[in-house]
């Protein structure tokens, strides 16, 4: 017997074909079971939808095996799904991170153009949403993961940065490059042996010059796949530099680090210290901007700073 995943009815698009088989749950005289309402290549017509909204059914159900092709059609749709007023903002916000968190995986397991396209469409769907949906995607910020992965880790980078970057008042256009840039500001990191990535405690003093490479290799997986960017390789290539010079790959002084990175360098290290890593307990949000205050201080930009702990202050908690 295989398991199954909740779906939302209202995440599926009236004559969609899913590309799995959904489920209904029955519960019958405390019996339950898992019957087929609609097979993997049938569409999923109006009349199906209707039937379920009348009985008051929301929920439905994928195999397990099949998270990854729902997803699939999730990111397809996201825009649609993005844009429908039906479907509630926590509700979305869950569909968002599933699927960014799905097309992110791709993307570090392989690098190549058509994955790294598929982040570029959805940080384009992203920032559509959150310029269109105001408030309500500041449900983005609920949901996301305390556990560490570089892709995880990367879709919280982005969504905390997206969000700030509405908030200073950055352009459509450069909101759209920057998001880009934070989803994949830690790409590098599929060139460094997971030895090193997943040590638990300190690196010696090699492994950390190997680390340190990875905002440099960032950049040469991007070119190597063919595809081209502008800013977004200053993101990605200056996201370790510190205000004070102490940072990597460079050692670049504040105003010689490019905006978006200053910005992302503060996200980095907020999303870091409040997600359960290997060596370390999460912090609370409170905590994490006391250390980046009394230990980074000189790391970082101190207007930007600021601003930053204003915005969290206005949407935390
Ligand atoms: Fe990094």
């Amino acid at each position: 017997m295989h398991d199954f995943l909740p779906i939302t009815l209202n995440s599926l698009k009236d004559d969609a074909r899913i590309g799995c088989d959904i489920y209904l749950h029955i519960n019958n005289n405390g019996s339950s079971r898992y019957i087929l309402y609609c097979k993997s290549d049938a569409a999923f017509d109006d009349e199906q939808k209707e039937m379920l909204v009348r009985k008051n059914i929301n929920k439905l159900f994928i195999g397990k095996d099949d998270k990854k092709k729902y997803n699939e059609y999730l990111e397809s749709n996201l825009q649609n799904i993005l844009s429908d007023e039906r479907i509630q903002p926590k509700e979305k916000a869950k569909i968002f991170y599933g699927s960014a968190t799905n097309m992110l995986q791709d993307v570090f397991k392989e690098p190549r153009f058509e994955n790294i396209e598929r982040s570029k469409t959805f940080a384009y769907n992203m920032i559509d949403y959150i310029l269109k949906d105001g408030r309500a995607a500041y449900n983005l910020l609920k949901i996301t993961s305390h556990d560490y992965y570089t892709y995880t880790h990367s879709v919280n980078v982005a969504t905390i940065g997206s969000l700030f970057a509405k908030s200073i008042g950055l352009s459509e256009k450069d909101m759209k490059t920057f998001c880009t840039g934070m989803l994949l500001h830690d790409l590098g990191k599929t060139m460094i042996s997971s030895d090193i990535l997943n040590k638990k405690g300190s690196l010696t003093d090699n492994e950390y010059e190997e680390m340190k490479k990875h905002p440099e290799m960032g950049v040469s997986v991007l070119r190597d796949s063919g595809d081209s960017f502008n800013e977004e390789y200053s993101i990605i290539l200056q996201h370790h530099e510190n205000c004070d010079g102490s940072g990597y790959p460079f050692g670049l002084k504040k105003e010689e680090i490019h905006y978006s990175s200053r910005i992302v360098r503060i996200i980095d290290i907020y999303d870091a210290l409040t997600t359960k890593r290997s060596y370390s307990t999460p912090q609370r949000p409170f905590n994490s901007l006391k250390v980046i205050r009394n230990e980074m201080y000189n790391a970082v930009d101190h207007s930007m700073l600021k601003s930053f702990i204003k915005f969290l202050g206005g949407h935390e908690g």
